[in-house]
């Protein structure tokens, strides 16, 4: 049946969910926390695409607020959050979750006061042991310019607790532990891409599927299945403004595909977007080489581990692909905070491997 339904583009994710979990029983939670993301998603599509109708919504620019990273929020960072966590509360799968714009994991179960959401009179039973981890709106220093933006995701399955907790008395540190997990233990990431279609793209860790959103029937329709990436690409992306503070193997291995003096013997072209999710989405598809790498500034890089590199990762090898830190592999790099940041270049087998070359080379 995966592969059937896998094979029928234009099968709805909706349907594409029902089928998995046919086939896969264990999946009935994810089918329910990815309806919620669906619906969030669709909600930010329309957002995004209205918040320059400055008159109309009034959501564009900054919201006058900083998050804890020191980042300016716009607007939309907050909102975007707002709409996750709301439409993550209520499928009531999710215990915890972590998010760009929250200072600290949430026990998704309790409103901003700490109470119970759920009464007993609420249908949806309270019974959520997944943990969902987000950037709501990746890019978004682009938003006000018309750029491609996107939300970011992955899910783990609460690890186990030395002791029983009760769900109504869980502590911050149950919600941090359940948060602070390596990027092999994710069991679902993808992201959705706000661009000129909104497309959602993921993996529960068969393949890598994409799905672009039918305006006509309001539903996200399969049109990329399993996206494989190309081993080999000629497009590099990285912020070279930073280029004189990167590390040397990596400022070596830049010039050196830009000259064509590369295993391929082409020089490459350059990509930037700036919007980790528009750069992660075309070089799924075209090949190539995108990274934040560190630099002597920011000696970690500047994307965050846990609801950026780390669910990208999953994607991107499911895709064929490699993502490392430069040197290690970024989905066995257990975070030690939420915010951490890590080095990442990630891309095609074959680009990513030359480029580790020049690290080992240099040691
Ligand atoms: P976010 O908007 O969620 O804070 O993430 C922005 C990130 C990522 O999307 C992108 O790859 C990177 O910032 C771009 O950084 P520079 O503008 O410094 O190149
Ligand atoms: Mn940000
Ligand atoms: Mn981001
Ligand atoms: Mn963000």
């Amino acid at each position: 049946i995966h592969e059937d339904v896998c094979s029928q583009t234009g099968v709805t994710l909706s349907r594409y969910m029902m089928e998995m979990v046919r086939v896969n029983p264990e999946l009935e939670e994810i089918e329910s926390i990815f309806t919620s993301l669906q619906v969030a998603c669709k909600a930010l599509s329309n957002l995004v695409r209205t918040s320059s109708l400055s008159g109309l919504t009034g959501l564009e620019g900054d919201g006058g607020s900083i998050n804890i990273q020191g980042e300016e929020q716009k607007k939309l960072d907050v909102i975007a959050n707002d709409v996750l966590k709301k439409a993550l509360r209520w499928n009531g799968k999710l215990a915890t979750i972590a998010s760009e714009e929250e200072d600290e994991p949430v026990d998704i179960l309790k409103d901003n006061m700490g109470n119970p959401v759920f009464s007993n009179d609420i249908l949806v039973e309270a019974n959520g042991h997944y943990v969902a981890v987000f950037d709501p709106l990746d890019g978004s220093s682009n938003i006000d310019a018309g750029i491609p933006v996107g939300t970011i995701f992955g899910i783990f399955d609460q690890p186990e607790c030395p002791i029983e907790f009760d769900n109504m008395k869980r502590s911050e540190d149950r919600c941090l532990q359940d948060a602070l997990q390596p990027g092999t233990n994710l069991v679902a990431a993808g992201y959705c891409l706000y661009s000129s279609a909104t497309t959602f793209v993921f993996t529960l860790g068969g393949g890598v599927h994409g799905f672009t959103l039918d305006e006509r029937i309001g539903e996200f329709v399969l049109t990329h299945p399993n996206i494989k990436m190309p081993p080999r690409g000629k497009i590099y992306s990285l912020n070279e403004a930073n280029r004189w503070d990167w590390d040397s193997p990596l400022q070596k291995y830049v010039t050196d595909i830009q000259q064509g003096l590369g295993d391929t013997k082409t020089r490459y072209s350059s990509r930037y977007i700036g919007s980790m999710v528009a750069d992660v989405h075309r070089t799924l598809q075209y090949g190539g080489i995108f990274g934040y790498p560190a630099d002597k500034k920011n000696p970690d890089g500047k994307l965050r581990l846990l609801y950026e590199a780390a669910p990208m990762a999953f994607l991107v090898e499911q895709a064929g692909g490699l993502a490392l830190t430069g040197k290690h592999r970024i989905a066995e790099i257990p975070p030690v905070r939420v915010h951490q940041r890590v080095p990442c270049i990630l891309g095609s087998r074959d680009d990513v491997l030359e480029m580790r070359r020049y690290y080992v080379e240099s040691q």
